[in-house]
């Protein structure tokens, strides 16, 4: 639901909350977004309130939303962040958070301790279902898990570009049962059959804060040449399985065991590829077809040289 935050594209309220309804009816069935989201919150509010109203509650079971705390550097107390989960709450119309996604700005600041604690007790106290994390490196992730804390899941920046959590975070993960949750699967749409055989685009042509975030990661990862000759094979694969290159994409990584989901950008109300993006669990990719893809990402750079470990590029 970053989407909807403003920054990609006019959002009608209306248009966007009943679009929710299509997704949920085609199986797409939980919902990622944030604080600061722009009315992120606000739309779970009215999309579940109106849903029980229309549907009866049961029709509620099964949709997930997972929001995230993204606060501003600042002391922590117990009061802090009990007033910022229920402020979520609040806006959601949630007595309990179905899972909340903490994020941490800089390290430096070891704020984050107390806040992981704090967030622990309120999901011990039941106002916080699931405790997940956004954005954190191995390193930090391993120091919760050191401290006894229960994380389900780390949303990531993971696609055929980003491989960074490939190198370092898998393995912990693997190992504590922890389920990544990946964003930029798609670069914002970059990753599609729209850019096939297409000039590089100009700044000005990134019409979504999502576009012009995931072009930059390309140009670090190897530039818009090898880019086309990666679309190039992944059309080909496409081909094979009557899917798209989308598919494709979002296909790879879910091939990976200790990949929970990916989150796939909706700009509600204004574009949807619902039918097309139902076809990623209509087949799968075999060891072939990704020697063949890993043929093409050999020639990338190696971003966790360039960036650092998962979220550094956030630091
Ligand atoms: N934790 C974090 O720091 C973080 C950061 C970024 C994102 N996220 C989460 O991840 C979500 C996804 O955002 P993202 O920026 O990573 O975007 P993304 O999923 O890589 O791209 C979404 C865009 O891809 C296009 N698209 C979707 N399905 C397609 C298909 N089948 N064929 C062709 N194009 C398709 C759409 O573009 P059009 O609308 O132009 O058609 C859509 O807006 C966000 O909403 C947010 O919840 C989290």
């Amino acid at each position: 639901m970053w989407q909807v935050s403003g920054s990609h594209g006019y959002i009608d309220n209306e248009k966007a909350i009943r679009s929710m309804g299509i997704y949920v009816d085609k199986g797409f069935t939980t919902w990622d977004l944030a604080d600061h989201y722009g009315p992120a919150e606000d739309f779970v509010k009215i999309f579940r309130e109106r849903r029980m109203n229309i549907k009866g509650a049961d029709s509620l079971d099964g949709v997930n939303f997972f929001t995230k705390w993204v606060p501003r550097p600042q002391n922590i107390t117990k009061q802090v962040v009990q007033k910022a989960i229920d402020i979520s709450r609040k806006r959601m119309g949630m007595k309990a958070l179905d899972m909340l996604q903490f994020h941490w700005w800089d390290y430096q600041d070891n704020n984050y301790l107390k806040a992981i604690e704090f967030l622990n007790e309120l999901k011990d106290e039941g106002t916080i279902k699931y405790l997940g994390l956004t954005n954190f490196d191995t390193v930090h992730v391993k120091k919760f898990l050191d401290m006894g804390i229960e994380i389900v899941s780390n949303q990531v920046q993971y696609s055929l570009i980003d491989r960074r959590p490939e190198k370092r975070m898998l393995e912990l993960c693997k190992n504590h049962n922890i389920k990544l949750l990946a964003y930029g699967t798609l670069c914002g749409g970059l990753l599609s059959k729209k850019y096939l055989g297409q000039p590089e685009p100009f700044n000005e042509q990134l019409y979504t804060a999502s576009l012009y975030k995931y072009k930059n990661m390309i140009d670090r990862w190897g530039g818009w040449k090898l880019f086309q000759t990666l679309l190039k094979k992944l059309d080909e694969i496409a081909k094979k399985y009557k899917v798209s290159i989308a598919n494709v994409a979002v296909r790879y990584v879910l091939e990976n065991p200790i990949v929970g989901g990916a989150i796939i950008g909706a700009r509600l109300g204004i574009s949807e590829h619902i039918e097309e993006n139902e076809r990623v669990f209509n087949f799968s990719l075999n060891p072939e077809d990704l020697d063949q893809i890993n043929g093409v990402l050999l020639k990338s750079r190696d971003l966790m040289k360039i960036i650092g470990d998962c979220g550094d590029e956030y630091r």
